[in-house]
């Protein structure tokens, strides 16, 4: 690539609004984001210090200083007389990621985090006429039956017209960084999070930047540290209950974290999908507690009902909703009409619905708790599965689980940096009989471990 490309790549935005000194630090971190995202390819050779310093309108020690960093963190070489290249990356290291796990078919599946009894759903009824009935006839609508959502638009204190109806939340989120990255971006996300949204960001070439938590959520000034110095204003965050670890944050971290997004003008993605499922006090989201920030909320019904719905939303500010229908336009043509014709009938019943659900759920955490061996769980303030901690590697844990016909998800594909601390996610939303056979199985699992 030679300088004009690269500045072309780097583009416009990328030295934001830090002073001098910073500039360099900026570049090599846009630099690096693009090579990360496979945008400068590994092999490539870069073009002369001097002339992409001309390209980019900065002084030459600038793009030294930032090949120096690069080459010391060993995404750059260079050898006197060949110039300077981008370096090859290290093996594939082959670890499963969610997509996987979602192909798994083998055993008593405990890793997809989905209902597996849809009871609640029996007395609907749904007649073809009543799909003839929707609008439009033809059946081709990228924002969503009006009535679905309507009912949406009630529950979630909005207009309709806010609204967008998907295949499902992961579908939403595919959705908006399709619209809103392109690839080497990076995203904020917590430095443990939805599996899925990392695979999504890989799909899209966008890079994610991790920041700290703690029990209560992403800490305001991880947040505040991470936007100062990632170079992005795309943030994701499941406050209302957090995936994978089913912890809430509570109302003042929430204020907190809105204070530090406003103050940045972030954007912030909140995936609310689990937020129905909250066992305690459902709390004012996160969205509506920022001013200034612009929020992207996204919800689905396969939590709370059924995943087999395909049933999702997304609700977002004029500008950014536009630019997220266009790009839909662009790679689906909208919603199966018969799921959204259920679900319209099911977000009218969802109360009474979750109220049974959310009982269910409580007893089937206990029921998987008092079967396995006293492991580090904390107990989830909501959703469908328990965050259990163990003295062992998790990916060495879950491979011994398969071993003995048990899928659990390993809870390092659920880190950024794909640290294992032992952690793995069960899912309790199965019936008693399958959760005892599989806590007997993940039990002896465990034991064969302890013995190697
Ligand atoms: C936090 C989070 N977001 C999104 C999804 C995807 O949900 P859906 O089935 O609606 O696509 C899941 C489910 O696994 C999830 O846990």
């Amino acid at each position: 690539m030679d300088a004009e490309q690269i500045a072309r790549a780097v583009g416009h935005t990328w030295a934001g609004s830090l002073a001098e000194r910073n500039l360099a630090r900026r570049l090599a971190l846009r630099l690096r984001h693009l090579i990360e995202g496979g945008v400068i390819v590994a092999g490539t050779r870069l073009p002369s210090e001097r002339a992409l310093a001309l390209a980019l309108h900065v002084s030459r020690p600038t793009v030294t200083d930032a090949f120096d960093e690069l080459r010391s963190a060993g995404a750059l070489r260079s050898r006197q007389g060949s110039g300077t290249w981008v370096a090859e990356r290290g093996p594939a290291t082959g670890e499963p990621a969610m997509a996987e796990l979602v192909l798994a078919t083998h055993g008593i599946n405990l890793a997809a985090a989905a209902p597996a009894d849809v009871s609640h759903l029996e007395h609907l009824d749904l007649r073809l006429a009543d799909l003839l009935a929707a609008t439009p006839a033809h059946g081709h609508d990228p924002v969503g039956l009006p009535a679905l959502r309507a009912a949406l638009a009630e529950r979630l204190a909005t207009t309709p017209d806010e609204l967008v109806v998907t295949s499902g939340a992961h579908h939403a989120l595919t959705l908006i960084l399709g619209a809103l990255t392109t690839p080497g971006d990076p995203v904020l996300v917590e430095d443990c999070t939805y599996p899925g949204f990392l695979d999504l960001l890989a799909a899209h070439r966008a890079v994610a930047v991790a920041t700290g938590r703690d029990d209560d959520g992403v800490t305001p000034d991880a947040l505040d540290h991470a936007l100062r110095t990632a170079g992005t204003k795309l943030v994701y965050l499941t406050p209302a209950v957090h995936a994978p670890s089913g912890r809430a944050t509570p109302a003042a971290r929430l204020d907190a974290l809105a204070a530090v997004l406003d103050q940045h003008g972030a954007t912030v993605l909140i995936d609310d999908t689990l937020a129905d499922v909250r066992y305690g006090t459902k709390l004012r989201g996160l969205a509506a507690r920022c001013a200034r920030a612009q929020a992207i909320t996204v919800g689905s019904l396969s939590k709370s009902v059924w995943g087999g719905l395909r049933i999702g939303w997304l609700r977002a500010p004029a500008p950014l909703r536009q630019a997220i229908l266009r790009h839909r336009a662009q790679v689906d043509l909208g919603t199966a009409i018969a799921s959204q014709r259920i679900a319209q009938s099911v977000v009218e019943d969802l109360d009474a619905i979750l109220a049974t659900r959310i009982e269910t759920l409580r007893a089937k955490r206990t029921r998987l708790v008092d079967a396995l061996p006293a492991w580090d769980v904390q107990l989830p303030d909501g959703g469908l599965t328990l965050w259990a901690r163990l003295p062992v590697s998790g990916a060495r844990f879950a491979a011994a689980a398969h071993r003995h016909g048990v899928v659990v998800m390993p809870g390092h594909i659920a880190r950024p940096d794909g640290r294992d601390d032992g952690h793995v996610r069960l899912c309790f939303d199965r019936e008693p009989a399958l959760l005892d056979e599989g806590a007997a199985r993940l039990t002896a699992a465990y034991a064969e471990l302890r013995a190697e």
